[in-house]
């Protein structure tokens, strides 16, 4: 195997439809003859790409995602510096761009992708995305909050509570509200009653959430619940919706960011049928700026991320990180990355230095001098190796990358509103609902509660049993055993 090119070229030859990245660089000249691509069955065996800022990984998942929609397969970005929403413009045709596409052998036409804009809690221009703290359930919680094994298990007995007494957990005053209710006078005996939650751990749980609550997690949950299969979809046309998750202003919010992330692929996951290796993925999901993931969570999470990487396969879904340095993927998930497309890395300093030794370590063996190489790529070069049609790794190969076809910008205010004033999930989404809850219960009870001598034989929750808001509740929501229910296949995660 040589840097000659040939040998290469040939092991980015295969069967099935592919997703065109661009082509070989041979000694410094593009030789447009020589694509490189990765094979659209390998997709769902995940992926990473990496490099320094300003080198070309946003436009690398550009490039992906467009051909993604294009052959039907539907798309989620995280789009945290806005630039992705261009997605949904064409891109402008000025010479550079056209050199680019000439000299990978690229047929450049500019193009728009059906889009749908997103934005966790309506924070930012999209369609709101919310769920609930009851499908959210306590141990994804619990991971978020970086809670110990202790508070881990309170939190449990919280939500064990209010299943079993009717309090439906819908936002987080409705899960404050019946700690509180737990800890206060009130509370004394069922508090008693549960075992195992210290006054201590819940006032613990309560300051978390508040915390939790201040990096705008508050309006992230509640109703309507997002519905994840809405991310399946495809249009009349047959292209794959690409669904965009404006996330302006996030860096200062990763935790939040990050649990919803997990909630949608936990809910994913237990929606979607085991479907084995299939030919095409069902769903592709980009995290971009993916360091904010994994920034400060905890070794819980951490795990929990690794493990629904590594299951999620096989239920269709593919997941690209794109991220500075493989060093921001925690090195379990960076094992369950098939394909990755290096773009430059920075040596100035040692740390910088330590990344790019422990970077070149990885990749298999090559002709390439990839500490030089990685070190001197253009903008829109990389370093790729993806996993062939057989599913073994492609020779390492010097790749220059196709250009977007869509704008290569954030697209005009004016044209995200047209896409979501079109869009058919404005109306089931847009408007926030605040149904009665944990929270109006509690406090509703607070207030009629009458005098204990009058009534000593009722506790709180049994009034609140009997209300007729509880019953009807009780019919909305569902079962207390199918919430449970839900939650445990949640808890798959915790458990593997
Ligand atoms: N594949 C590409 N085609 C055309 N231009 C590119 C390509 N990759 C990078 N560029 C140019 O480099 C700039 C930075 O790329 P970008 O993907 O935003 O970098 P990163 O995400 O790594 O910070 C783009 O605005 C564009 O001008
Ligand atoms: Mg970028």
């Amino acid at each position: 195997m040589g840097t000659d090119g040939v040998d290469v070229a040939a092991g980015y030859r295969f069967e099935g439809a592919v997703l065109e990245l661009g082509a070989l660089v041979v000694g410094g000249m593009v030789d447009s003859g020589a694509g490189i691509r990765v094979p659209l069955k390998a997709v769902s065996r995940h992926g990473l790409v990496a490099g320094a800022t300003g080198t070309g990984k946003t436009k690398t998942l550009q490039v992906m995602a467009e051909q993604l929609s294009e052959l039907g397969v539907p798309v989620f970005l995280a789009d945290v510096k806005g630039d992705l929403s261009g997605m949904a413009t064409p891109g402008v045709d000025d010479p550079k761009v056209a050199e680019r596409a000439a000299s990978v052998g690229q047929e450049w036409r500019p193009a728009g992708f059906p889009c749908e804009f997103f934005a966790l809690g309506g924070v930012g221009d999209g369609i709101p995305l919310r769920a609930t703290v009851t499908s959210f359930g306590p141990t994804l919680l619990a991971k978020v909050l970086g809670l110990t094994a202790v508070q881990e298990s309170s939190l449990g007995l919280v939500f064990h509570f209010a299943d079993q007494n009717g309090l439906p957990l819908l936002d987080l005053k409705d899960l404050r509200a019946v700690i509180q209710f737990l800890v206060g006078d009130e509370g004394k005996e069922q508090l008693k009653a549960l075992g195992g939650l210290s006054k201590q751990t819940a006032g613990v749980l309560l300051r978390q959430l508040i915390a939790f609550a201040d990096q705008g997690a508050d309006q992230f949950f509640g109703e309507p619940e997002f519905e994840t299969a809405e991310l399946l979809r495809t249009t009349p046309d047959g292209r794959g919706v690409v669904s965009v998750l404006e996330l302006p202003g996030v860096q200062d919010r990763p935790a939040l960011f990050s649990s919803f992330l997990m909630w949608m692929l936990a809910d994913l996951f237990n929606d979607l049928p085991e479907v084995g290796d299939l030919d095409r993925p069902k769903l592709v999901f980009f995290f971009d700026e993916a360091h904010l993931l994994f920034r400060g969570a905890s070794k819980a999470f951490l795990e929990s991320i690794a493990q629904t990487v590594r299951l999620i396969r096989s239920k269709g879904v593919g997941i690209f990180f794109v991220t500075q340095t493989p060093k921001d993927v925690p090195s379990e998930v960076l094992a369950q990355l098939g394909s990755r497309v290096q773009h430059a890395l920075r040596a100035h300093t040692p740390d910088d230095a330590k990344a790019l030794k422990a970077t070149v370590s990885t990749y298999p063996k090559t002709d390439y001098d990839l500490g030089e190489l990685l070190t001197s790529l253009a903008t829109g070069e990389a370093v790729v190796t993806v996993l062939s049609d057989k599913g073994v790794p492609t020779p390492v190969a010097w790749t220059r990358l196709r250009a977007p076809r869509s704008l290569m910008a954030p697209s005009d205010p004016a044209v995200m509103r047209g896409v979501l004033d079109a869009s058919l999930l404005t109306a089931r989404y847009a408007q926030a609902v605040d149904r009665e809850s944990a929270y109006e219960m509690l406090a509703g009870r607070m207030e009629k509660a009458p005098a204990p001598e009058e009534k000593p034989q009722a506790s709180a929750v049994e009034q609140v049993l009997k209300s007729s808001a509880f019953r009807s509740m009780t019919r909305t929501v569902g079962t207390t055993l199918g919430r449970e229910i839900a939650r445990g296949v949640l808890n798959v995660f915790k458990r593997r």
